[in-house]
Order: structure tokens, then C-alpha cells, then sequence
């Protein structure tokens, strides 16, 4: 298993190519399936997640092709409407098959997400919003069975609070209903807004993403057409904490800071400075030390919990004593303890982390065990003294392009160990 070996202390200084975003890219290529005419999406990441994603489609019927960042996607013909589980259960993002699989074919097998190390994760919402299109949905032996001999119907979908996947989920499957569909209390997430204007493009007749009420006219059939994914918001802040760990300035090319709602003003308050350039963002540390600032996550445009751990990470040594809330997933700050054998001091109880910042952190050994703690802990190492040696890298290959090239380049000392 590979590890990563960082010795920290040295500042950040260059230009970060900021990759397309995995957890948009993922959704437009579930798209694909929904005509059998050649979707092409560009600044697609490289990323394990995406892989993974294109064996599934593959194993549908998709004929594909991957270069410069550029995939190909072709479903003129659906082979099979099963995913299996080995192909589900390592990455949630691949259920969102079910909804498009059933729109077009009117039936679908497929494997249950399970659980995974930031809590339950359910797919309850999802299943009660096909269900009220009019799918049969059975359960058996792990698997989704799910049947609409006559196609999806609009419906009045009215979740009871926020879910960025059942949100994609029911616009992939209500784009080709018959009738309309009006989800209330929509995820507003960018990437919702990407995917619709993919669909749109397509030909599809979506209104109101990016807003908490999505209508939704079904169409009888939907185009190829191409479409660039957006930055990730999600990369584009782990590099903007990096330098707030380690120091330094750095361009994010090719990211919108808009994207970041309000982690922007967070992040400025903690003491970082950010400016819009040509390229993308310049951003810089302007204090020695960063400043604590409490912070709460939410759905966008509230704090993203995915950059919640690195901002824990960047707490730890700050100026002061930070209180961080974790409000859409139960179990995500296992990255608290591995922050502490480097030296963060960091009490969780419930749902909230107090981090009374230090000096400086030491180089430990650590391990990674999701993908956005594991980006907490490089952070937490850049800013370190000494060297750290992160374990069970690979959650971070499956969301993060090039990490280790890309900090290398900027001249952070990282390097691979494969064992
Ligand atoms: C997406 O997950 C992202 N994944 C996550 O990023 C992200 O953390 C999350 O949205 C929140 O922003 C992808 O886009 C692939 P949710 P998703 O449905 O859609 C509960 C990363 O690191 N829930 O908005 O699965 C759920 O358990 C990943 O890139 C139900 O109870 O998140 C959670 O507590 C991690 N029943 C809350 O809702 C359901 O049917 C929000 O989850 C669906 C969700």
C-alpha cells in the first residue's frame, strides 16, 4: 500500500492547476446513459473515483474514451442494466446509475452503496422519490430491483431536509418522465447547476437549480452534446488551506472562489487574502499565524462539510481556540485523533470539535481514512515540523488529481513510497 512522505515547514510558493470536480464529473457521466448519442465532457480529473465510475458505465454499454482530461461516453446501446455490487460498494456516486438506467430501459438491478467511514449514509430519499415517480422498488439480497414497464412519472418531490445525491438523483431520472417534476428543498450545491446545464444542453427542460425549488419538464428523448465540467471548490480550498498550514502564496488556476460560498469569508477571516487574477485566484497568508474562527457546516451555499477536516487541520495551529460543527454527516472527524499524534490538541464531543491551537504540530506517522481527512492530514503536514509519513493513500487518489505533483511543484517536500 502506498504512503506519502512530507516533511513540512517549507512555504508554498507557485501555480496549482485546479482539476474539474470529481463530485460533478461523477453525476455527468451517469448522465450518458440517458441518450444514445455521444456525451463529451471535458476537464474531467483523473481521479480513482472516475475510473471506477467508467468501468460501471462500460458494463452498461457505454463505449468511452479518456484523454487530456477529455471523456468520451457513448451509450448507444444499454447491454445490461445491472450494477454489481463490486462495482457499487467502493464508491456511493455510482447508485446515481439507478435513476437513468430506469428512465430509459424502465428497468434497473442495483447494489446498495452500504455504509461507509463518515456515517450510515441511506438511500432512503432516493428511493422514496423514484417510488413516487412510479418505479416498483424491491429489496433483495443487497440489491435495488427496481421496475417502470411504462416509463417515470412526474411528481411532487418534497425532501425533508437537504441531500445533494437524491437531488441529482431525481433530476437524472425526471428528465425523461412523463410530465413535470417539482422538487422542494433542492440541494443548491454548484454542481447541481452544472449538471443541469449539462441536461439542458442535452435537451432537457430544467428551471430553478441552484435554488430549493427545481422544476422539471420531462422529454421524450435527449441529445449528445459537450460540456466542461466546473473546477472542483473542493481542491480549490484544500489548496488555500495548505498555505494557510504551511505558508506561502499560491495561483489556483482555473478556480472560482465564488464557488466557495461561505467558506470564502471564513477563510479571510482566519487570515488568508484572496485575489482574482487572469489565471484563477492568488491567495496568501497575511499573518504569521492563522487566526481561530468558529465555524458550523451546512448545505451550500452554507460551509461544505468536505472541507470541514481541513479546516480543522488548519486550526490546529492557529491563533486562538476554534469550535468546528459537523452538521450533515455523523461521523466525520477521524481525522481528530490522527491530527493529535501530531501533536493537535482536539476534543470532540458530539457533534463538535474544539481546537485549542498550538505552536506548531510534529511530523508523525498518520493514517488517512476518508478522502477529505486524509487531505487534513497533508495539510497538518506541510505546516509540521519534521516528517510525516501518511498511510492508506489511496483515499486520497480517489479525489484528489496529482496531489503529490502538484505540491512537489510548488516546492513542498512529498514524496511516494510504494511498499
Ligand atoms: C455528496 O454526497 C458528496 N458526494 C459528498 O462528498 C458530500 O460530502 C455531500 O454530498 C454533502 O455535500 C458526491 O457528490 C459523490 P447527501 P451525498 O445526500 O450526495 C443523509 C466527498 O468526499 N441522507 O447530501 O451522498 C446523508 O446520510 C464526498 O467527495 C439520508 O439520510 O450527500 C447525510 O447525512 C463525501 N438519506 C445527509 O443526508 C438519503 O437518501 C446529506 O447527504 C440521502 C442522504
Amino acid at each position: 500500500m502506498d504512503k506519502l512522505a512530507i516533511i513540512g515547514g517549507r512555504p508554498l510558493y507557485g501555480i496549482v492547476p485546479i482539476s474539474g470536480a470529481k463530485n460533478s464529473a461523477l453525476k455527468l457521466m451517469a448522465a450518458s446513459l440517458l441518450t444514445d448519442e455521444e456525451l463529451v465532457l471535458e476537464n474531467v480529473p483523473r481521479l480513482a473515483d472516475v475510473d471506477m465510475l467508467l468501468r460501471l458505465l462500460n458494463q452498461h454499454g457505454a463505449q468511452s474514451s479518456f484523454e487530456d482530461a477529455t471523456l468520451r461516453l457513448h451509450a448507444k446501446d444499454i447491454i445490461s442494466t445491472v450494477a454489481p455490487y463490486d462495482l457499487v460498494r467502493k464508491m456511493r456516486a455510482s447508485f446515481n446509475v439507478l435513476g437513468p438506467l430506469l428512465a430509459r430501459e424502465g428497468k434497473a438491478k442495483v447494489s446498495l452503496p452500504g455504509g461507509c467511514a463518515i456515517g450510515a449514509r441511506p438511500v432512503d430519499l432516493h428511493l422514496k422519490a423514484l417510488t413516487a415517480m412510479g418505479a416498483k422498488i424491491d429489496l433483495d439480497e443487497g440489491y435495488v430491483i427496481a421496475e417502470a414497464p411504462d416509463g417515470l412519472q412526474g411528481a411532487d418531490i418534497a425532501f425533508p431536509f437537504v441531500s445533494v445525491g437524491a437531488t441529482e438523483h431525481v433530476m437524472l431520472a425526471a428528465v425523461l418522465a412523463d410530465g413535470e417534476t417539482k422538487i422542494s428543498n433542492a440541494a443548491c450545491e454548484p454542481e447541481i447547476v452544472d449538471l443541469a446545464d449539462c441536461l439542458n444542453a442535452m435537451g432537457a427542460k430544467i428551471s430553478g437549480a441552484g435554488t430549493a425549488s427545481i422544476n422539471i419538464v420531462g422529454v421524450d428523448r435527449l441529445a449528445g452534446v459537450t460540456h466542461r465540467v466546473l473546477p472542483d471548490r473542493i481542491e480549490t480550498g484544500a489548496y488555500a488551506m495548505a498555505v494557510g498550514a504551511a505558508g506561502g502564496e499560491l495561483t489556483l488556476a482555473n478556480a472560482d472562489i465564488d464557488l466557495l460560498g461561505a467558506a470564502l469569508p471564513v477563510l479571510e477571516k482566519a487570515g488568508l487574502s484572496f485575489e482574482k487574477t487572469n489565471e484563477g485566484v492568488r491567495v496568501k497568508t497575511t499573518r504569521d499565524r492563522s487566526l481561530a474562527v468558529d465555524i458550523e457546516t451546512k448545505p451550500y451555499p452554507g460551509i461544505a462539510t468536505d472541507l470541514q477536516a481541513m479546516f480543522t487541520a488548519m486550526m490546529a495551529t492557529a491563533d486562538g481556540v476554534s469550535h468546528v460543527k459537523e452538521t450533515i454527516f455523523e461521523n466525520r472527524f477521524m481525522h481528530a485523533p490522527e491530527l493529535g499524534r501530531m501533536g493537535a490538541k482536539i476534543s470532540v464531543d458530539g457533534q463538535t470539535a474544539t481546537v485549542t491551537g498550538v505552536a506548531r504540530l510534529k511530523g508523525a506517522p498518520v493514517m488517512a481514512t476518508d478522502l477529505r481527512a486524509s487531505m487534513s492530514l497533508i495539510i497538518a503536514a506541510l505546516g509540521a515540523e519534521g516528517q510525516t509519513m501518511v498511510n492508506r493513500v489511496y483515499h486520497l487518489d480517489r479525489g484528489f488529481e496529482r496531489l503529490e505533483e502538484k505540491l512537489a511543484e510548488c516546492g513542498a517536500l512529498i514524496e511516494r513510497v510504494s511498499e
